[in-house]
């Protein structure tokens, strides 16, 4: 057991619908075997539990860990190509990135590279979009086990358009996901996402074996993109017969609480109730947007209609793993939109990059935020002293401030500390409680 002691700030309640920051200054969180078994005022749980080791947090701020919904593992090493809109920067910067991880001994390194970039973060959990091959995913696998962290992912389909390399058949597609699913779906926190990349190359019967595999792997995710580009999206409506995007995937019946699709930025009225309707969540990918000009997210039209929304880092089309980075540019953009625009607060910033990611994920009941009965995943945000934002912190007149603070100013080597299931997982950054 292990009592900690810090300025513990989440948001239990969805800001969208009225909900507010919670914030506790020198708040007590009882952590047992992972799991936050008391929380109250540090003096309080003190009182009570005498003798449990204490970890003293006070400077700074303890925040969820941030949830990732959106973020390809093959494309650690391409972040930052830019200039190009996505189809272009698909055929030349990711594809042929991604063709490489035929090599698993390549993937291998690959994986390493993109697990510690998400630990970096302070990425608690993941949807990971994997690699077109087996051995590759497998890898992604076999290191996100090892990291500790509660991973999403599964083997990316296709079976037309992309370079010949990336292309696999509905039944080896189906044959190929159940053996990864049935070596780590479920095993400790990784779990099995059926991935086709996008409607643009995947047939109907593609897709259709998608459908067969989330109703053999209980518990699987699905996940793709959508709407993202408007050439894209004139290129999957001709294919399919003049088809909405949404539709494509809704008429296999991939739609469901359980699905997640990245992007949506340019959703017509009749997709956003169908995705509403059917309960699917959108990852919102602003770096992403912005860097290939996909064009700027109707927030605000998603919250009207009732989709759920979260964030994604869209590594490597986004521009790195910092959550921070991505709230901070998706309240850009609603500023951006005027009138269109849906004005964000810091708790909305914290809500999209943690509690609403876990509930997109269907882990709304394990992560999230920091309340007794979850597990205790979390990031201590604890800037250099002297540095811009430990200065703003300091002469922060409120937590909402203080919170807005960390989204303009904070990065990675903020995150003093991460913590996934009570474990502490991180690498880098890690500073020592109690320095002078
Ligand atoms: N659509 C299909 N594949 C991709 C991808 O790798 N990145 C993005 N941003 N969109 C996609
Ligand atoms: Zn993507």
């Amino acid at each position: 057991m292990t009592l900690f002691r810090a300025t513990v700030v989440d948001t239990p309640s969805n800001p969208f619908t009225g909900g507010r920051l919670r914030s506790d200054d020198d708040c007590g969180l009882l952590v047992q075997l992972g799991v936050i078994t008391a929380r109250g005022p540090f003096e309080t749980l003190r009182r009570v539990h005498p003798d449990e080791p204490v970890l003293d947090l006070r400077e700074g701020m303890l925040l969820p860990g941030m949830v990732d919904t959106h973020v390809h593992f093959p494309q650690v090493r391409i972040i930052g190509g830019l200039g190009l809109p996505l189809l272009d920067w698909l055929d030349q910067c990711a594809l042929p990135e991604e063709m490489r991880l035929a090599d698993v001994d390549h993937a291998r390194g690959v994986a390493r590279d993109f697990v510690a970039g998400l630990v970096d973060a302070g990425t608690t959990t993941a949807l990971v979009f994997g690699a077109h091959y087996a051995g590759a995913v497998d890898a992604m696998f076999d290191a996100a086990d090892q990291s500790g962290l509660r991973v999403t992912t599964g083997l990316v389909t296709s079976d037309r358009l992309l370079p010949e390399p990336l292309l696999t058949t509905p039944d080896r597609a189906r044959a190929e996901s159940r053996e990864l699913a049935d070596r780590w779906h479920g095993k400790g926190r990784l779990r099995y996402a059926v991935t086709p990349r996008f409607s643009l190359s995947a047939s109907d019967d593609l897709l259709e074996a998608c459908a067969q595999t989330l109703a053999e792997v209980p518990g699987s995710v699905f996940t793709s993109h959508v709407n993202e580009n408007l050439h894209e999206i004139r290129e999957v409506a001709r294919l399919f017969g003049g088809s909405a995007y949404v539709d494509t995937y809704d008429r296999h019946g991939l739609l469901t609480p359980r699905a997640v699709l990245a992007h949506d930025v340019h959703p017509s009225d009749p997709e956003l109730r169908t995705l509403a309707a059917r309960g699917a969540a959108v990852a919102h990918c602003p770096t992403s947007n912005a860097a290939l000009g996909s064009g700027l997210f109707p927030l605000r039209r998603h919250v009207d209609a009732g989709v759920r929304v979260s964030l994604g880092s869209d590594v490597g089309a986004g521009t790195g793993f910092c959550l921070f980075k991505e709230g901070l540019q998706a309240y850009f953009v609603q500023q951006l939109l005027g009138e269109a625009g849906l004005p964000l607060t810091s708790a909305h910033l914290l809500w999209l990059s943690t509690a609403a990611g876990a509930d997109a994920l269907g882990l709304g009941e394990e992560v999230g935020v920091l309340s007794v009965g979850r597990q205790f995943d979390a990031i201590w945000v604890l800037p250099e002293p002297g540095d811009p934002l430990a200065v703003g912190l300091a002469n922060a007149s409120s937590t909402d401030e203080a919170l807005s603070k960390v989204f303009a100013l904070g990065t990675t080597s903020d995150i003093a500390g991460v913590w996934v299931g009570g474990e502490q997982i991180a690498a880098g950054h890690w500073r020592r409680p109690g320095r002078p």
